[in-house]
């Protein structure tokens, strides 16, 4: 199944090398002014956290997969509430060493598993009680694999964001992510539903947070 090679190693490297940055949004390692503007306007990067613990409840013994973990505030987040293991995934090493930093210094470590892969890395059997995949749609040019993987290693729930099309931002983002190096790509409410039933996912949350569609799906 052809699910990664599409993304190219210009994206890959385009993370690696913003994993700092990227961090500081959730550290706020950053001027104030810095704050305000991801406060402003990356206000639905904080939503769609409280959208992921809300739809996950009941978290406690659970077993997820994070995929596109970045710098792990969510395998953090969901390991203080309870979860029994979470695995996090990511093609950029840099996310990674962060990401174990992080839940050593908080003590999870023997909750929170993080490895330099990709979705394909995952043996085809392995099932998790719920698979997260947030803040990764955005790089997918045809993500209909992915999505059909994501909900095969699903045993109940996928939680989901897509990036709108039809905000102001989408141009904007689209334009400087790709001055440096990273496609970006965006969706619309029919895109949405259709890409998650065609990948044997059904529908049970459809949520609009900022400029997302956060999703909750079941496998059938
Ligand atoms: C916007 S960040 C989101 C990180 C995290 N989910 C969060 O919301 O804080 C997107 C992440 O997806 C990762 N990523 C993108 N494409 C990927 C792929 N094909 N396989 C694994 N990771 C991928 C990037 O390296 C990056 O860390």
């Amino acid at each position: 199944m052809h699910v990664t090679g599409q993304n190219s190693e210009k994206q890959r490297h385009y993370w690696d090398r913003t994993a700092e940055d990227f961090d500081s949004i959730y550290t706020k390692q950053k001027s104030k002014f810095a704050r305000w503007l991801d406060h402003t306007f990356r206000a639905d990067m904080f939503g769609r956290l409280d959208y992921t613990l809300l739809q996950s409840a009941p978290i406690q013994g659970r077993t997820f997969l994070d995929v596109g973990c970045g710098t792990g505030h969510y395998a953090l987040a969901i390991a203080r509430e309870g979860a029994q293991k979470v695995i996090g995934i990511d093609f950029a090493p840099n996310m990674i060493q962060r990401a174990e930093h992080l839940i050593a210094e908080a003590g999870m470590d023997h909750i929170c598993e993080f490895r330099v892969q990709t979705i394909e890395d995952i043996p085809e059997n392995e099932q998790f009680d719920i698979v997260i995949g947030i803040g990764l749609l955005d790089y997918f040019s045809r993500p209909s694999d992915l999505l059909r993987r994501i909900h095969q290693h699903a045993r109940d729930k996928v939680i989901l964001s897509f990036p709108r099309s039809n905000t102001w931002r989408a141009p904007v983002r689209k334009v400087r992510l790709s001055f440096r190096g990273c496609d970006v790509y965006f969706y619309n409410e029919s895109d949405v539903r259709r890409l998650i039933e065609e990948s044997g996912g059904q529908l049970i949350d459809f949520q609009i947070i900022g400029k997302l569609f956060c999703t909750t799906s079941q496998p059938v």
